[in-house]
Order: C-alpha cells, then sequence, then structure tokens
C-alpha cells in the first residue's frame, strides 16, 4: 500500500520540519497538505497518509478519518499494579536483567511492560512488519513524555522494523531469554485502544512453523503466545495454555528450559 507524508491542517516549521524527517526516514513522497482534509488526500493522492502534527505523527490508512497514534495505551495502568502479578510476566518467567523479544509490537504495551520489569540491565527488542506504524511506535516510545513512570522503559525499547520470522532468523541460538507473539486476532474483539484505525493496515498473517521454530531456536526460557481464547493455536503448535478465566485472550506457553 502506498503511503504519502504531509504536514498539520494549519502547517508551521515544526510540523514542516518532522514532516521532511518522516519522508526522508520512511524513503516516502512529502505531498504538500493544501488545506485538504484526509479524506479528500485519501481520494487525490490513492494512499495512506502520514500526518506530522504538532506534537506527533498520525497514520491514516485509507478509508480512516481517525488517526492511528502512539500511546501507551494498556501499560499506562498495568505497570502501576506489581509488575510481578502482570499476567504476561507471570507466564513467560520473565525476570530483572532479561532480553525479551516482542515480535508483534503493535502498539507496544506489553513491550513497555517487559521493559520495565527487565530494567536498565535488560534489553527489549520490538519487531513490527509494517513499517510506518514501527515508525510512528519508534517515534512515540522516543518522544512520549506525559507519564513519566513510563519514559525510562519506552526509551530503552530497540524496534527492528520487519517479519519477526526473518530477524529472528538472524539472531544467535539462545540469545533472548523470552520470545512474544500476538500476532492479530482472527476474531474482532471490542477494544478500548486506539488501535482500530490500523486494524485494516496491521499485519494480520498467522503463526507458522518456521516462526515458532525460530523462536524456540532463539529463547532460553520460554516461548509466549498470546491468542484469541477460541484459537486452536495452542494446541497446533505445542503451547501449553494458561486458561484466564473470563477473559477473551488466554497466553500459551512453550517452556524451553526442559528441552
Ligand atoms: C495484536 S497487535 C500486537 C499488540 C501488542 N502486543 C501491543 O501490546 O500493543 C499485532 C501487531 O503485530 C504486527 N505483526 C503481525 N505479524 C507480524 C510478524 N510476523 N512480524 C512482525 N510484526 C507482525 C501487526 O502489524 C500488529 O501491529
Amino acid at each position: 500500500m502506498k503511503t504519502i507524508v504531509t504536514t498539520a491542517y494549519r502547517p508551521n516549521g515544526k510540523t514542516d520540519e518532522l514532516a521532511a524527517k518522516a519522508a526522508a526516514d520512511l524513503l516516502l513522497p512529502f505531498v504538500s497538505r493544501r488545506k485538504r482534509s484526509i479524506g479528500k488526500i485519501h481520494l487525490e493522492e490513492g494512499a495512506d497518509v502520514l500526518v506530522a502534527a504538532k506534537e506527533r505523527l498520525e497514520f491514516y490508512p485509507q478509508g480512516k478519518t481517525e488517526p492511528f497514534f502512539f500511546h501507551p495505551n494498556s501499560s499506562a495502568f498495568r505497570t502501576k499494579r506489581p509488575i510481578v502479578q502482570d499476567p504476561l510476566i507471570e507466564v513467560s518467567g520473565l525476570a530483572p536483567g532479561d532480553t525479551f523479544i516482542d515480535c508483534t509490537l503493535g502498539m507496544a504495551s506489553d513491550a513497555i511492560v517487559a521493559s520495565m520489569h527487565t530494567g536498565a540491565a535488560g534489553r527489549v527488542i520490538g519487531c513490527e512488519s509494517h513499517a510506518v506504524l514501527a515508525y510512528v511506535v519508534a517515534e512515540g516510545l522516543k518522544e512520549y513524555s506525559a507519564m513519566p513512570h513510563l519514559t525510562e522503559s519506552m526509551r530503552r525499547i530497540e524496534v527492528i522494523p520487519g517479519k519477526a520470522v526473518d530477524i529472528l532468523r538472524n539472531m544467535p541460538g539462545k540469545s533472548a531469554d523470552v520470545v512474544y507473539m500476538d500476532p492479530m486476532f482472527t476474531e474482532t474483539i471490542q477494544e478500548a485502544t486506539n488501535f482500530s484505525p490500523l486494524r485494516p493496515a496491521a499485519d494480520a498473517g498467522q503463526l507458522d512453523w518456521t516462526w515458532v521454530e525460530e523462536a524456540k531456536r532463539v529463547a532460553k526460557k520460554s516461548v509466549v503466545l498470546k491468542a484469541h481464547f477460541r484459537s486452536e493455536d495452542f494446541e497446533r503448535f505445542g503451547f501449553s495454555r494458561r486458561v484466564r478465566p473470563n477473559t477473551k485472550f488466554h497466553y500459551g506457553v512453550i517452556d524451553c528450559t526442559i528441552e
């Protein structure tokens, strides 16, 4: 899908600069806004639109007039509770100082929770195959400052654009502690995040054996899958399902310490 970069409706020096940088970083064309609505730009340019707004980057996939932008979402409240009780931390066995690979970064909420727990001595790498989403989230992780308790954890996350399986393939064996995957659900659930505008554009690819095998090769402690509670991927790929009563999603774990 083609994407163009433009500025806010009323551009200024800052939005011009931000747009020029995004266009150069992503090797995308810059198109002057000329006071056009997003809908009009979608039609005239036949492209998704990345807007350099005053405080942030906003992404409008074609047909969407609500933007996708970076926000810590669920990590904002998950990191206010004892982090060792967070279900992802509990099931993965992640510990301070560990390396966590998030194969499906999305909004980075899970990566932020992991980064808060692994701490300054740890490492969190987030893979995201949608290049524009990866960029919007990477910039947000660098710039967002409205929640000071998350700042350090966000700044530490390393974003790598690309398919997780290709990124894992380039990593040495047993070079991470936990490898995590949270592919798009095949069943739509009610979501309280600003991910909705991105849903049609995000990578909807599902787990396959190569991805699972690469994850097992790289992980020392565990490979963790998050999926809809009706998903059969847990059993299909050998994850032991951790049932969470009354929730729409479950985690599954492959224990890599016993193989
Ligand atoms: C359900 S969201 C992940 C949400 C994320 N766990 C969070 O906390 O915000 C899935 C994301 O992974 C991306 N994705 C899906 N398959 C991928 C793959 N094979 N490699 C890299 N990214 C992938 C999608 O584009 C989407 O942004």
